[in-house]
């Protein structure tokens, strides 16, 4: 069964305490177990979170060696770290699927999260609706493709 991974940038692993009000007050364990949950056996979820941005990078790397699609909420980085941006450009010109997503709606917010440099570089984009911003690209990646 192939792999999808499910990368989560800074200051993701304190889901359910950070900002309640804007993330909602589930944690990264509950958003496994709703993406297990629709997952169903036909993908296995491979959730992580880190706060470095090299290791996100290294992430990416492996997504491109193994052909594992990607999830990608980049947090902060999303909105100024180029080398993340060319890693994951690595990622979709392997023609290996990357989808950016965000809990929250990042242009509803203040002028600098207005501004993604991964956008441009992923397949697509998925923001705004919580948790179900990751359930959503998963479901992208399930769908048939012709
Ligand atoms: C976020 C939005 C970013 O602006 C912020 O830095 C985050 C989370 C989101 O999921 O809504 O850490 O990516």
């Amino acid at each position: 069964m192939s792999t999808v991974l499910v990368l989560n940038g800074p200051n993701l692993g304190r889901l359910g305490s950070r900002e309640p009000d804007v993330y909602g007050s589930q944690d990264l364990a509950a958003l496994e177990r709703l993406l297990m949950t629709d997952a169903a056996g036909r993908i296995e979820i491979d959730l992580r979170q880190t706060n470095d941005e090299a290791e996100l990078i290294s992430w990416l790397y492996e997504a491109v060696d193994t052909g594992s699609p990607v999830i990608l909420n980049p947090a902060a980085f999303t909105h100024y770290s180029y080398a993340l941006r060319d890693a994951a450009a690595l990622v979709t010109k392997a023609g290996v699927p990357l989808i950016e997503v965000h809990i929250s709606n990042p242009h509803a917010r203040e002028t600098f999260r207005h501004t993604s440099v991964i956008s441009a570089v992923a397949t697509g984009v998925v923001a705004g609706f919580g948790f179900a911003s990751y359930r959503l690209a998963l479901h992208s990646l399930l769908l048939p493709t012709d």
